[in-house]
């Protein structure tokens, strides 16, 4: 045992992307390693970090409003340390600590790995530090975790960095700069750690994973994605996000050709109309964007598909707004994530004329998600009499709730099919009978007998050769 060092305590705020959940973990892990112990709450905390984001306007506020709230704190702890990283942090560099005093360190989108020493400038020095410096390649920028470990099923491992798409809406390409991508053997070696120590799932992170390699002359992504797919112990891979201008027909293949590749694609379109797509920079057309769901569709016809939508992009009229619904109905998604417009005054779009008023940029988001609700709810229904393999995740929240005694009855589970569908399930006498006891990162077969717009409901089969996979998802249309 150590004499004279004292267990520090720190709290993470992660706010934003996918990309911040994986620097989050890592930002954890350096200081696990440095005699910091985490803890739930930021009123308990030597040391906050507060990971942002900027993509829109909203999730600037919440980091805002929450370093608002560790002022009152930092009054009531004077030695209390106050961190803020991710896209805020690299945006607005020293002019953070100016609108926020009590903020000791700002680290920028490539400083994650720089953290312990900030911290140990800070404690030296004791005047606030900003570092959001930016580097040309990953790699160098501390690309290698080395012995990661997860008690998670799922986990998130970034491959690459920044994008050099500029969209004329997006603040990505401003605030984590030039797309760079890691080595694969440190992203196989990382894959290979976390699945070592019981990760049953990862997701693969980058801004555009269709370019993967192709500035540093590395292997191409499908290339990756069978590596990986090698990998003992790893059940299930998933990646985002893909542009549709770069989706190739190779990587539509390897859906066919790796057996770990779950039947899930993420495809961005922001907009039905090829008019706003030209004005957002996207470099494809409705019609490109069609093609190449169809060839999607024609390789593998159980693919589910997701998206992204912007409403109220500025210019978007009435006409461009109905193509964009139309595009809703010809695909059939599974599911979008929606968002109205918000000026990113990096982006070029924040200087475009002609903005769409905020009540209209709500009604025109709420009549596509209403939409959206009767195709995923219809789409789910047609998989009611189907058998999937579900990965448990655990108890679903209402049987976690409870007490083991009122849990046994009517036991409830939860995971997901391959097609990234939540299923939450049980068993035919109520609980899990006893030598067949489940856990989380089990694979579960499960008879579908509810269709919802956001789930499945179903029912365990105990015997596994019970009934044959029957696929995980509907393909209308
Ligand atoms: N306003 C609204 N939505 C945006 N997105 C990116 N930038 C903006 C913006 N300025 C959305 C896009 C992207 C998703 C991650 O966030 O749909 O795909
Ligand atoms: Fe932003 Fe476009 Fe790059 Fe995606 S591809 S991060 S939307 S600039």
């Amino acid at each position: 045992m150590q004499t004279g060092v004292m267990t520090k305590y720190y709290y993470i705020n992660t706010i934003g992307c996918q990309m911040n959940v994986y620097d989050s973990a890592r930002l954890a892990d350096m200081l696990n390693g440095m005699n910091y112990t985490a803890v739930d709450a930021y009123r308990k905390a030597d040391l906050v970090i507060v990971n942002t984001c900027t993509i829109r306007d909203k999730a600037r506020q919440k980091a805002v409003s929450f370093l608002g709230r560790l002022a009152a704190q930092k009054r009531k702890n004077p030695g209390l340390v106050i961190a803020v990283g991710g896209c805020v942090a690299q945006d607005e560099g020293r002019s953070l600590v100016d609108k926020f005093p009590h903020v000791d360190i700002v680290f920028g989108t490539h400083a994650v790995t720089r953290l312990p020493e900030l911290l140990e400038k800070v404690r030296m020095e004791r005047v606030p530090i900003v570092d959001t410096a930016m580097t040309e390649t990953i790699d160098t920028a501390g690309g290698i975790w080395r012995n990661r470990r997860s008690g998670n099923i799922s986990e998130f491992v970034t491959i690459m960095r920044g994008c050099d798409n500029f969209c004329t809406y997006c603040v990505v390409p401003h605030v984590r700069g030039r797309e760079t991508s890691r080595s694969p053997e440190h992203i196989v070696d990382e894959v290979r750690d976390l699945t070592a120590s019981g990760v049953k799932e990862v997701v693969l992170l980058g801004q555009n994973v269709n370019s993967y390699g192709n500035k540093e002359g590395l292997c191409t992504f499908p290339e990756l994605l069978a590596m990986v797919n090698e990998i003992d112990g790893l059940e299930r891979i998933r990646f985002t996000t893909s542009h549709p201008k770069d989706l190739s027909d190779e990587l539509i293949g390897a859906f066919k050709t790796l057996d770990r590749l779950c039947d899930h694609f993420h495809l961005p379109v922001q907009s039905g109309s090829s008019r706003i797509l030209k004005r957002m920079n996207r470099k494809y057309t409705r019609q490109q964007y069609l093609e190449r769901v169809a060839k999607l569709r024609e390789t593998v016809p159980d693919i589910a598909l997701t998206t992204d939508i912007i409403v109220g992009f500025p210019g978007e009229t009435e006409a461009d707004f109905e193509e964009t619904v139309s595009l809703l109905d010809a695909v059939a998604f599974d599911g979008i994530f929606g968002f109205m417009y918000s000026d990113r005054s990096l982006a070029p779009a924040a200087k475009f004329s002609d903005k769409i008023p905020e009540r209209e940029k709500n009604r025109r988001l709420n009549r596509l998600l209403d939409l959206q609700k009767d195709i995923s709810e219809k789409k789910n229904s047609v998989l009611i009499g189907r058998t999937v393999t579900v990965l448990v995740e655990g108890l679903s929240k209402r049987s976690a709730a409870g007490s083991r005694t009122e849990r046994s009855e009517k036991e409830q589970w939860t995971g997901r099919t391959t097609a990234n569908k939540v299923v939450n399930f049980i068993f035919p006498e109520g609980g899990c009978p006893p030598g067949k006891d489940i856990k989380p990162g089990d694979l579960v077969r499960v008879v579908i007998e509810g269709g919802f717009a956001h789930s499945l409901s179903g029912r365990a089969l105990l015997n596994k050769n019970e009934a044959k996979d029957t696929g995980g998802n509907f393909n209308a249309a």
